[in-house]
């Protein structure tokens, strides 16, 4: 089974437009999502690019921001606070990777936490950590709604987690152990990955090297996610040795159209959740 991430985001959105028109004839205002680029990072003009347009496509208040490279920190800091304070917004991203002399860690932490839908702020990450309510960030969010199209399930399962960034791999495994599966999480030092990924009921692969995953690191019938975008001679390939592990898995994600458009819904639906969190106070 190939899942189509592409159908099952598209379905997503359709979910949350009608929301919002509900929101909307609730109280008389819509969710809004800020986006702030600074630089031309090309991947990140087009991350953006498609934000600013599903955000408008399902009906919410969408702005981005753009600002040279050279950008002074404190400029920055100076909108976030503005934007933290403005009641029309109800969602800050600020797009990363930001430019090496922008404190990525002071960036994150003048987000109001309330309105971090990227769930990279620490009151975020500790909440999920301790299981309690929080914004979650929105490619493992992705992750598991498909995890759990292809299961509903997933106790006892063993999940092997190859990368552990905070924008990914650390989070994946809070979301995994939420769901009772029993996790391993792996990296580039690990020693035997291939042994690792053999033992797994579930691969999430979120590590950035193009088709690491091979058909013999994956047990029969183990599904297969494939956060991976890695630009090659070839054109954009995952992590995953797609045309190898499609033959064993019992389902697998395919790059383009599996993991990524999911990530831009699940950024969409912590918009809303934002909002709807911030109006029932
Ligand atoms: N750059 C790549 N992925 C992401 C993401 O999920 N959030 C933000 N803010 N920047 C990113």
């Amino acid at each position: 089974m190939i899942i189509d991430g592409k159908e099952i985001a598209a379905a997503l959105r359709k979910d949350l437009k009608k929301k919002v028109v509900e929101l909307k004839s609730i109280y008389n205002a819509v969710p809004g999502l800020t986006v702030i680029l600074v630089g031309d990072d090309a991947p990140s003009k087009i991350y953006v690019k498609n934000k600013e347009k599903f955000a408008k496509e399902i009906g919410l208040n969408s702005e981005v921001i753009r600002y040279p490279a050279d950008l002074e920190e404190k400029v920055l800091l100076n909108k976030i606070n503005e934007l933290n304070k403005d009641n029309k917004v109800s969602g800050i991203l600020v797009q990363l990777p930001l430019p090496k002399h922008i404190d990525k860690r002071k960036v994150i932490e003048t987000i109001d936490y309330g309105k971090d839908v990227d769930g990279f702020h620490p009151i975020n990450v500790g909440n999920l950590s301790s299981g309690y309510e929080s914004s979650i960030p929105c490619t493992p969010l992705g992750c598991s709604l498909l995890l759990k199209k292809v299961e509903k399930n997933l106790n006892g399962k063993h999940a092997v987690v190859i990368g552990r960034s905070n924008l990914n791999g650390k989070p994946m495994t809070q979301l995994l152990l939420k769901e009772n599966c029993t996790v391993t999480i792996t990296h580039s030092k690990t020693k035997d990955l291939k042994i690792e990924c053999l033992r797994a009921d579930i691969i999430i692969a979120a590590v950035g090297i193009p088709k690491l995953v091979k058909g013999d690191w994956v047990k029969n019938g183990a599904i297969v996610i494939d956060v991976g975008i890695n630009k090659t001679d070839s054109g954009l390939v995952g992590d995953v040795d797609f045309d190898e592990v499609s033959k064993v898995a019992k389902a697998i994600t395919p790059v383009p159209g599996g993991v990524g458009p999911m990530t831009i819904a699940c950024l969409l639906s912590n918009t809303v959740e934002c909002f709807k969190k911030a109006y029932s106070k």
